[in-house]
């Protein structure tokens, strides 16, 4: 891939010099107006006046009509790898059922691991990449993705491998986590303790022999694990070299507690965390993730994310898309719709699903828009930032860049 000039844009929105912590005014947005990018080999070179970059005599991608380019999205949090559908209990909800209360009753994730374990891992790979794709259309060029539907060694290393197949013939980025801690599973023979021993055990070696991930997630809830039980196989996972992230505060707190001992770099739910919980997260290096598509899908408030900001929190945004809480699966669409419940500004919405999502994954060659980034820029055909968040997520990405290339 050689050197292209892209653009011109009415506005380039870069993102360039904001803080991972704390609130953010739309005034601090660095907005570059007639803008062009240099893109080499995949990165950017250089950000700056379109007329200017394109007398660099390199070759020149020149757009027609009115462009605002955005640094790709990022959703730092799915669960995109699974078989089957849960629109039973969706209904089921919907005539009164809780989640938990579907849970116990032998429903919920396990219904999906029955599904995902009966599923090959080629169906996986096959799943997984039409997901991915349909988040590249809307502008998602980097997406976590959760194991935690197999539930065994074996399951999980076929979830694992389907991931990593997957993001070598997709387009997009995919991260991997491992969330075997998700459940404890029904055909397990012993306790929640066994459970995780066995896991640390049998599989974290195995994970960084084939190199699957370095990343362990657990739910941290009373239908799932302890917060002290858990505290134990995340210290595990952290001699090994792994990084934490905590399914914490969904239902009741305790998570983002053990997640902040930890040293977590995330801790992603947080629709129950109250004052204290804020203040613990607010004071520490973990990124605050909140998850508006589980809160949607399930009728539930949102994560208190003005209040995290207000305390000086990091707050990234992430679609939770998995089959049982947040089928839906649109980032922009959820983030548009907590920011206008939560009061949070555009430049606080696009943070979330870009640079601080990024902060919640570790990376720190993409969510902005500056030289030595990767090149994966989310393209709209309108005339100002403002509207792309005023159509919340129903106004669709024109043009997506990935690593330089044009996907469509
Ligand atoms: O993030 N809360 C736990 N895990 C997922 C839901 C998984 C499922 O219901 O299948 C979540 O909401
Ligand atoms: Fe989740």
């Amino acid at each position: 891939m050689g050197k292209q000039v892209v653009g011109p844009f009415k506005q380039i929105v870069t993102a360039a010099g904001l803080p991972v912590k704390g609130a953010i005014k739309d005034e601090s947005l660095e907005v570059i107006k007639n803008g062009g990018l240099l893109i080499d080999d995949g990165f950017i070179q250089e950000v700056g006046s379109f007329d200017q970059l394109r007398k660099s005599g390199n070759e020149v991608l020149e757009l027609e009509g009115t462009h605002i380019c955005l640094p790709g999205f990022i959703d730092s949090h799915t669960h995109i790898c699974f078989g089957g559908s849960r629109a039973k209990d969706y209904a089921a909800r919907n005539n009164g059922k809780t989640y938990l209360e579907i849970a116990k009753e032998g429903g919920g994730i396990w219904d999906t691991v029955t599904k995902t374990r009966e599923a090959s891992k080629e169906e996986l790979v096959e799943g997984i990449i039409k997901r991915a794709n349909r988040h590249l259309e809307e502008g998602v060029t980097t997406i976590e993705v959760k194991s935690g539907y197999g539930l065994s060694v074996e399951e999980e290393l076929k979830m694992l491998r389907a991931i990593k197949e997957a993001d070598v013939k997709s387009d997009v980025d995919l991260i991997p986590t491992c969330l075997a801690a998700h459940i404890l599973p029904k055909d397990f023979d012993g306790d929640h303790k066994a459970y995780l021993d066995h896991i640390s055990t049998d599989l974290f070696p195995i994970l960084k022999q084939e190199k699957l991930t370095n990343r362990i997630d657990a739910f941290i809830e009373e239908e799932a694990f302890s917060s002290s039980i858990t505290s134990n196989y995340f210290l595990r996972a952290k001699e090994m070299g792994f990084a934490i992230t905590v399914h914490a505060d969904q239902f009741s707190t305790g998570g983002s507690e053990v997640a902040v001992n930890v040293g977590a770099i995330s801790a992603d739910h947080l629709e129950a965390s109250g004052d204290k919980e804020i203040e613990l997260l607010a004071k520490s290096d973990t990124i605050a993730t909140a998850l508006p598509g589980a809160s949607m899908g399930l009728g539930v408030a949102f994560t208190p994310g003005r209040k995290i900001l207000d305390a000086g929190g990091a707050l990234a945004i992430a679609s939770d898309w998995n089959p049982g809480s947040a089928p839906m699966g649109d980032l922009l669409m959820q983030a548009c719709v907590l920011g206008s419940y939560e009061k949070l500004s555009n430049a606080e919405v696009l943070s979330g699903i870009t640079f601080r999502a990024a902060a919640a994954l570790g990376l720190n060659d993409c969510g902005r828009i500056a030289s030595g980034m990767k090149a994966d820029l989310t393209i709209f055909e309108t005339n100002h930032y403002n509207e792309i968040f005023y159509h919340q997520g129903k106004m669709k990405p024109k043009m997506v860049f990935k690593s330089g290339k044009r996907i469509f």
